[in-house]
Formats: structure tokens, sequence, C-alpha cells
């Protein structure tokens, strides 16, 4: 195996480090000395203008993360990815993401299989099957058109599906709505459900493994409830058949694992499969985003698609100056390893990106929470932050007190549409515009702050003075697209990718293994019989979670 590069041994962290001695933060003057430096750090990534202007860097500070980029091996690892390595070597697989957007006319053979013709394959029958439910051909039991797709996954089965179709509900059908349950919380299938009609829902059971404790359970609440409503209005029998029936109308199947789909009892005829070399957290561009073509069709489907692979091939092919994922990728190392930063913010002044902080967190915090090296050895610095956020201006009016003026350095990716979907006037006034005037406020409130000469001009009593002043010199990235087409919701999904990938390469982890999941889901099912009663199992537990259990025992109903 070859072992990482331990970057903090590079020449190049070396001089990060002495870079960042030496470090004065002032973006005010920053801006004062270089009158291009907002043109020289924008760039133009497909349909998005990122503008890196705003951050705490100098051309050394990015001429030296270059360095480290190059002294860890990025370009090898990376194309490395992207020709099907086994990369994800904890799991002993290939990592091919970047394959499920390719064109139908790539070439990619991996371990003597054509990947391209094998995605294109479940591609067109995600299509055809959309097609199908979209057009009314595909009915229910009682021969009723699907009005509700309901998805029944957790993790990246359902996190990418439902944060893509709350993005892109003004492309949806009308009269088709998608809804998502993935808690085993019995909330949340009970409320998901409570109002539909069983006769016009159709379920998607969306699992990689199909072994996810929580998806098949809810799975199965489904299917009952599915089967008793149709029998309660008459709708079938309560024969074998009657209800096979029912289950085959009614359920299709995301998976890698066809065999545990067909014992569900779902039709393999029905089932969308994916491969072991799509991670979890990065599957909802292969069939796991089934519920999306169907809200928005195989056109809006392809055209998502396309977004990722315009990100693919800049961050394949484009230099390393003007490289946006590897760039945002090393910022981050700069802000977590230099300057301490503990947490990463992702503010959508967007609504319908309301889901997207939720999305990044299981991308890079799945990816990046690791303690060890790809080879087993332990990390030699901090690794993955906490991704966190709001949509603007939710969030001003709750948590970016604390950014302005805490003492915490949080770095801030601020992203917008200059169009929207609703362009609503109130009387004479763009709403939308007046959306997007904090939206670029806040990185200048953030970044030039506000001097005590400047809140004393404004006539402020003296005393007040300090707890009014804003220090500046807090990071941001702005990024804005012209809309929130489904091409640029695939640019911005692929960016975040890449960037949680060039973090992970410096820091030697392995970002697409997750074993950090498992013990908890171990330990639930071990204690599960304590919970419902057993004495012995009880006893088995540690002193905290027993007298938890017992708490619990005592006052359940
Ligand atoms: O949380 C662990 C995890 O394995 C995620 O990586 C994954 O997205 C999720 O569980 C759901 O897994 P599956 O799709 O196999 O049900």
């Amino acid at each position: 195996m070859i072992t990482p590069v331990d970057a903090t041994t590079t020449e190049a962290w070396a001089d990060l480090r002495t870079l960042k001695d030496a470090l004065v933060p002032d973006l005010r003057a920053w801006f004062e000395a270089d009158p291009r430096r907002a043109e020289d750090l924008s760039y133009d990534l497909a349909d998005l203008r990122i503008d890196l202007s705003k951050n705490l860097i100098t051309d050394d500070i990015v001429a030296a993360l270059m360095r480290l980029a190059e002294q860890v091996g990025f370009a090898s690892r990376r194309d490395a990815m992207f020709a099907g390595e086994r990369i994800n070597v904890t799991e002993n697989r290939s990592v091919l993401h970047t394959a499920l957007r390719l064109p139908r006319d790539a070439e990619l053979t991996v371990d003597g299989q054509d990947v391209v013709t094998d995605v294109h394959e479940v591609l067109d029958r995600m299509y055809a099957f959309a097609d199908k439910v979209r057009s009314g051909e595909w009915v229910g039991v009682t021969g009723q058109r699907i009005e509700t797709v309901v998805n029944i996954g957790i993790g990246g089965s359902d996190l990418g599906p439902v944060m893509v179709y709350e993005a892109l509900l003004p492309y949806k059908q009308d009269g088709l709505d998608c809804r998502f349950i993935s808690n085993i919380d019995p909330s949340d299938c009970a409320e998901t459900l409570a109002d539909l009609d069983p006769t016009t829902t159709l379920f998607i059971v969306a699992s990689k493994t199909f072994t996810t404790l929580e998806t098949l359970t809810n799975a199965r609440m489904a299917r009952s409830w599915l089967l008793d409503k149709l029998a309660e209005a008459g709708a079938i029998d309560s024969t074998d058949n009657a209800r096979r029936d029912a289950v085959g109308k009614h359920f299709v199947a995301v998976s890698t694992a066809l065999d545990k789909v067909a014992d569900f009892g779902i039709d393999p005829a029905n089932a969308f499969g994916f491969w072991d070399w799509v991670g979890g957290r990065y599957s909802v561009d292969s069939a796991v985003g089934l519920p999306v073509a169907i809200a928005i069709g195989p056109d809006g489907f392809r055209d998502f698609l396309a977004g990722f692979h315009a990100v693919d091939q800049h961050f394949l092919n484009e230099s390393p100056e003007r490289n946006v994922p590897l760039l945002m990728g090393l910022l981050n190392i700069w802000y977590v390893n230099f300057l301490d930063a503990h947490t990463h913010a992702v503010l959508p002044y967007a609504q319908y990106l309301h889901r997207f902080p939720a999305y990044l967190q299981q991308l890079t915090m799945e990816s990046n929470g690791k303690s060890v090296r790809w080879d087993g050895t332990p990390v030699t610095s901090h690794t993955g932050e906490v991704f966190w956020g709001e949509p603007g201006t939710n969030g001003q009016h709750a948590f970016y007190q604390l950014i302005h003026q805490g003492t915490r350095l949080i770095p801030a990716d601020f992203i917008a549409v200059a169009n929207p979907a609703h362009p609503v006037s109130d009387g004479d006034t763009d709403v939308h515009g007046l959306f997007l005037a904090n939206f670029f406020a806040q990185t200048a409130a953030l970044a030039f702050g506000k001097t005590a000469e400047e809140v004393r001009a404004e006539g402020t009593a003296e005393e007040i003075v300090p707890a009014r002043v804003f220090e500046g010199n807090k990071p941001t990235t702005s990024i804005m697209a012209p809309e929130l087409s489904p091409s640029v919701v695939g640019q911005l999904i692929a960016l975040y990718e890449h960037i949680t990938f060039v973090q992970g390469i410096v820091w030697g982890i392995d970002s697409f293994d997750q074993w950090g999941v498992e013990l908890g889901k171990k330990l639930a099912l071990e204690i599960a019989p304590a919970v419902f009663g057993d004495a012995e199992a009880l006893a088995a537990q540690d002193p905290s979670t027993q007298a938890m259990v017992s708490w619990y025992l005592a006052k359940r109903d």
C-alpha cells in the first residue's frame, strides 16, 4: 500500500506556518493596495461566478497552498479517482461518482467492465420509468395515476434526493409531488403518510445496501399502511396474489443489492441498480436520484448530470492556479490547519437551497471526519471541520452575531442566484433585489467591519463604542449563479464533492469510507432487547445506560 505523504512534513507546510505567524489580516488594506484583487481572485466555473477575494489570503499564501497540493501528490490522486483506481482502500473500492455523469459517448473501462454503458443502461431505465409515472401510464392497483412519490431512505439515500427535489421545486411537474421518509422515529412515517391516498402513492425504497435498519423498518411500515388502507377501501382482497400485485404496483427500489430487493417482495424489474463504487453520499446522480428524475423529468435530470460533468471536467483539466475546487479545498486547509477554524458555514441566499447545508453535512463530515490515514497511521493534523448553515436572511436574525463579533473564526460560503423563480415585486420594490442586497451587504460587513472611528462618527456614546465595533477580516466566499437550474444544482454539488476530496488528499485520509457510523448501529441492535424489557440484556449494559433505559421503561405508557 502506498503511504500517504504526511503534509505536515512538507516544505510547503513549513512555509504556510511561517506565513501564518507573519499574518496580520487586513482586507481593507489588501483591497486598497491591490485594485485588481477582486478580479484576480474571481473565477468562472461553468455557470458559477466565484469570488475568493474576501478570504484571508495573499499571493504568497495561495502560492504556498499550491505547493502543498503538489507536494502531497494531489494531481496523481485526483487522476487515480477519475481512472477508477481503488482509492477507497479500507473498502477496497473504486470511487467513481464522476462516471455517473459521463456522457454516453465517453469511454471508461474499469476491471474489464464498460462503466459508461452500465451507467447509461440504468439511466435509460430510470428515464423510461419516470416518463411512465409522469404521463400516467404507470398506474396503481385501482388504475389511478400516481400523484405522490414517497422516497424511503436515509443518509445518502435521502439527503441528496430531498435536497435536490426542494432546490428544483419550480421544475417539477404539476400534480406530482414527492415526500421523503428517513427517520426510524415512527412519527416521520405516520406524519408523511397521514393525508395520502394509497391508490395514488408510489414508494421508492432507496438503500445502497438494502440492510439499513431505518429504511427497511420504514419500508415495512409503509407496506403495511398501503395494504391495510387498500383493503379498508375495498381496493384489494386479502389474498396473497392481490397483496403481491399491490406491492408490485406501488413499490419500486433503488439499490446495489438487487437480491435483497427481491426478498422484500419488490419485482426486480422495478429495481434500479447502482454499484459499490458509488458512495452513499455521492449517489444522488445515480438511480438514487429517481424521485428527482420523476419530478423534473428526464430532460431536467440530463441537465442536472451535465452540470456535474462540467465541474468534473474543470477539476480534472483546469490548471491548478485557476482550479476552483482545488483552491477552495486548499483554502479550507488554510483555515482549519493554520488559522484554527473549527467550523465552516454555508449560507444559501436562495430559499430553495434550504436543505443544502444538511446535505453538505453528510458529504463533508462523513467523508472527512477521520483520525487515521488511509494506511491506518494516525493523522498528523486536524481533519474535517463542522459544516453547518441555514438560508439567509433567516440566519442573519439568529446566529450571524457570532460570526460578526464572536471570538471564533468561521469561514463562510455565501450562495445566491441572480434570477429567482418568483420575481415578485412589492409595489415599486424588487423583493429579490432587496434579498440580494443583504447577501452583498453581509460579505462586505464581514470583510471590512466598522472601526471605532466610524462608530464614533455616528455620534455613539463612548461607553457603547466597543460593543458596536466590527473587527472585520471575517473570511467569506461568494458563489453566484444566473438561476437555480438543474445544471447549477449539479454544479454546486460537484464543486463541494471535489473540495471535500481535496481536503482528504492533503490529510491523507480515505474520504470514501464511513466506519465511524458502524459502532452505534451495532450497539442499537444489542441494546434493543433491553429496551423491549429483557432483564438479562439490561443487566449487560453499562450503569449509565441501564439507568436511562430503566427510567424509560418506568415512564413508558
Ligand atoms: O450512515 C451510514 C450510511 O452507510 C451512509 O453512508 C449511507 O448513505 C446511509 O448509511 C444509508 O445507507 P443505505 O443507502 O445502504 O441504506
